[in-house]
């Protein structure tokens, strides 16, 4: 028998593809949606057994956000290179003395379990307070068993402590640590073989990512770690063309990756191989503002193609210091210039695609799962026109509202 515990009158929806609904009707039951659509096709009974009825007076109701990349998990800061940058030094320059993400792998390493918790949990608390409830995290700043292992580990913490739904990714191959300066291809090996079975073997990861890049790994590197994490049953995300074009999304999207990130570089190819295998475009608009790119990804070509695109924050210390996926969605309208639409839809459904879990989440339709957000707003555009500004919203997580 059908059951229900909220319903919500009166909305303003938005769909999968960010299209307005307005006098929308929500069911929900448990932690689920029961039902949803017109108020005026909402069969009678809903409004009989509901145990509570809200009038949410026009307001507008989305999906909870998602926040698709991001590599949270890590300890210190660089507010010191951030200097240097200011001074002309290139993230590839910072990164080929020695410094970037070496720097925070540093850190990182000479963390205890609890200090790297303590730092991470504000960054996650903030998106929380925005109306992110599922977020992406990284490893990548330990760089040895050890290491990965810890922050994987305070990643799933952080989900526990927060209520979060955190999915985990292994990007053990983000650069090379100092103790294989030189032997990129023996550290390739010791992921393979030693690193990634044990990340398997203890459930921590769900994803593989790898920096494919001129100062990540090579191609036929990128390849062989996602060959083997494939095997062992992790999806596909890849950090590609970035600061060159080398070709790990066409790599990455023929071996089904779930998603390419960044793609500043992205090619014509790579956007037919992405097309093809459904692989989703995430684009990360922070990172893109912060190392003052002036090459944007090729948007037409990825939306005439097909491609669905995603919007993250990227949140990490070297490239994208910000916990605003609000902000994203605006630099994503202002410097890719993508509709509103496309950007509702980018940190919802398609985010929600580039992690694998569209089947529960990412969508306002019954079955899915009741992680909703209720702002003080009627008009979408207005999720994408303020910045910096951090727009009042109720949200609801698994069927129950909560205050964050
Ligand atoms: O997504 N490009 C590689 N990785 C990160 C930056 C990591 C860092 O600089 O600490 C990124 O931009
Ligand atoms: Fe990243």
């Amino acid at each position: 028998m059908q059951t229900c515990d909220k319903l919500l009158l009166n909305a303003t929806t938005i769909d999968h593809v960010g299209g307005v609904h307005e006098k929308q009707a929500i069911a929900i039951d448990g932690k689920v949606i029961a039902w949803c659509g017109s108020e005026e096709e909402l069969p009678p009974e809903f409004r009989k057994i509901a145990q509570s009825v809200e009038d949410c007076q026009h307001k507008l109701i989305t999906p909870a956000l998602i926040d698709c990349h991001t590599h949270l998990v890590y300890a210190g800061n660089r507010a010191d290179e951030f200097q240097k940058k200011l001074k002309g030094a290139t993230y590839a320059d910072i990164a080929r003395k020695g410094g970037g993400i070496l720097s925070t792998v540093q850190h990182t390493r000479s963390a205890s379990e609890e200090q790297l918790l303590e730092q991470s949990l504000p960054r996650i608390l903030a998106l929380k307070r925005e109306g992110v409830l599922t977020v992406e995290i990284k490893s990548g700043y330990g760089l040895d068993l050890e290491n990965e292992l810890k922050m994987l580990r305070v990643a799933k913490k952080l989900g526990k402590i927060t209520g979060i739904d955190v999915i985990t990714t292994f990007l053990g191959a983000h650069t090379l640590p100092p103790e294989f300066s030189g032997k990129s291809q023996a550290y390739v090996d010791y992921l393979c073989n030693e690193v990634l079975p044990q990340v398997v073997e203890e459930g921590l990861a769900d994803c593989i990512d790898v920096f494919c890049e001129s100062i990540g790994f090579s191609l036929a590197e990128t390849e062989q770690l996602f060959l083997k994490a494939k095997g062992s049953g992790l999806a596909i995300k890849c950090h590609a063309e970035q600061l060159s074009n080398l070709g790990g999304s066409s790599l990455a999207a023929n071996l089904g990756a779930l998603s390419c990130d960044h793609l500043e570089h992205l090619d014509e190819s790579g956007v037919t191989a992405m097309a093809k295998n459904n692989t989703v475009a995430v684009l990360l608009p922070g990172a893109y503002y912060f190392l003052c790119e002036t090459r944007k990804p090729p948007i037409n070509l990825l939306r005439d193609a097909g491609v669905g695109m995603a919007i993250a924050t990227d949140c990490n210390p070297g490239s994208s210091p910000t916990t605003s996926l609000l902000l994203m969605m605006s630099m994503a309208c202002h410097f890719f210039l993508l509709t509103v639409p496309e950007v509702l839809s980018a940190v919802t459904y398609q985010a929600a695609r580039a992690l694998g879990v569209s089947e529960r989440k990412g969508k306002i339709a019954p079955g899915m799962e009741a992680d909703l957000l209720r702002w003080a707003v009627q008009d979408p555009a207005e999720l994408c026109y303020y910045f910096g500004y951090p727009i009042q919203h109720d949200t609801m997580l698994g069927g129950e509202w909560i205050t964050v």
